[in-house]
């Protein structure tokens, strides 16, 4: 274990403003002295790939990170990553062996499987929670090994039970599992269009990767050009009178999609108790703020649920331009805007 004293973060997450950390640990293969350091007795934070966390200041406590980890292996027709690996390599390990039909989706999405697994990130109709089969994780508050089902993992939109503990769990490993035939995710009308401009009927595994991952770089910043964290703002879920409400007034406002206030009740739900899943970067482009920026924060001018880092952006004129956001939102729209990305 080598612990680092005023360790700069800024290379460290993907929105690249400038930060230290009182101590910075980097674990490589030994896991458990953390358990027995010491370290964990005052402030700490477990750092993923960094793209979904933000600085807004220099950090008081130990920043702790798990090395880079390419180590795959099947056993009993599961897929054991660990949880340093980088997720896109993880989706392109799966397309070039044909496994897991509907995770070359999550393609080209910044971070490690730690991270996705920790945020449920998901794109395109998929969620990274649909393929864990267990983590195997350290409980830092209970210092010791743990193993976790996929339910006890409580995964839902951009959430599941790491995050709703934050520090408490340290991944290790991921078990995935997969459907045995390969069929191609569509649910989003956009990839069924691009399909069809490109001639392609059944699409293969590789040739979906493909395609996803030149749409997303067509709407997000490249990372070696300008930092951002992706989506910053979670798509906010309203209930049926609020959708209402705005549909009336904005006719030209993107389908919402219905869900049910618990994805995994089993009960029949009547309309009035669905909640809606609106877009929150049409309400952030419609109340003008697409390409404006604030300070050295910016909105991006293809996707305005992305902020990003025009040029030595700090936290604080991060902060200030989300703010000014939220606040502009819930004046036009009554719709509060909740973050998506963790901000320190
Ligand atoms: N829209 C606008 N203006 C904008 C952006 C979007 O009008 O500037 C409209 C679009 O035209 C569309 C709707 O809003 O009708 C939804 O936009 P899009 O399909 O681009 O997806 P999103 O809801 O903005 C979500 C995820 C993304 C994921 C995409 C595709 C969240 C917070 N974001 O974005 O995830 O890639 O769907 O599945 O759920 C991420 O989480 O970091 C991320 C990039």
């Amino acid at each position: 274990m080598t612990i680092h004293e005023h360790y700069p973060l800024q290379r460290l997450t993907t929105f690249d403003t400038a930060a230290t950390a009182r101590r910075y640990l980097r674990l490589d293969r030994e896991v458990e002295p953390l358990l027995a350091s010491g370290l964990l007795d005052s402030d700490y934070l477990i750092l993923g790939g960094g793209s979904n966390i933000v600085f807004t200041r220099d950090y008081p406590g130990t920043v702790i990170q798990l090395a880079p980890n390419s180590k795959i292996k099947i056993q009993n027709s599961k897929l054991i990553t660990g949880a340093g690996l980088q997720l896109d390599a993880l989706v392109d390990h799966c397309v070039d062996r044909g496994l897991g039909g509907g995770i070359e989706n999550l393609s080209a999405i910044p971070g490690t499987v730690g991270g996705a697994v920790v945020q449920n990130a998901g794109a395109y109709g998929v969620e990274t929670g649909e393929f864990v089969d267990r983590v195997d994780a350290l409980d830092l508050h209970e210092r010791r090994r743990v193993t976790l089902s996929r339910q006890e993992c409580r995964f839902a939109y951009r959430t599941s039970l790491f995050k709703e503990q934050p520090g408490r769990y340290l991944i290790l490993e991921v078990h995935l599992r997969f459907a045995t035939e390969y069929a191609p995710v569509l649910k989003y009308k956009a990839l069924a269009d691009e399909l069809q401009r490109r001639g392609i009927t059944s699409p293969t595994q590789r040739q979906m990767r493909d395609l996803i991952t030149s749409i997303r770089w067509a709407k997000l910043p490249r990372p070696e050009e300008h930092g951002s964290a992706g989506s910053f703002f979670k798509n906010p879920v309203v209930d049926r009178d609020t959708y209402l409400r705005l549909r009336d007034a904005y006719p030209d406002m993107p389908e919402a999609h219905p869900t049910p206030p618990d994805n995994n009740s089993t009960f029949k739900i009547q309309n009035s108790e669905l909640s809606y899943k609106l877009s929150a970067g049409w309400l952030i482009d419609r109340a003008g703020w697409k390409g404006r920026t604030l300070g050295r924060a910016g909105v991006w001018p293809r996707q305005a649920l992305v902020l990003y880092n025009t040029g030595g952006c700090t936290g604080q004129d991060l902060l200030a331009l989300a703010q000014a956001i939220q606040a502009d939102v819930l004046n036009k729209f009554h719709v509060q805007l909740t973050p998506e990305a963790i901000l320190i």
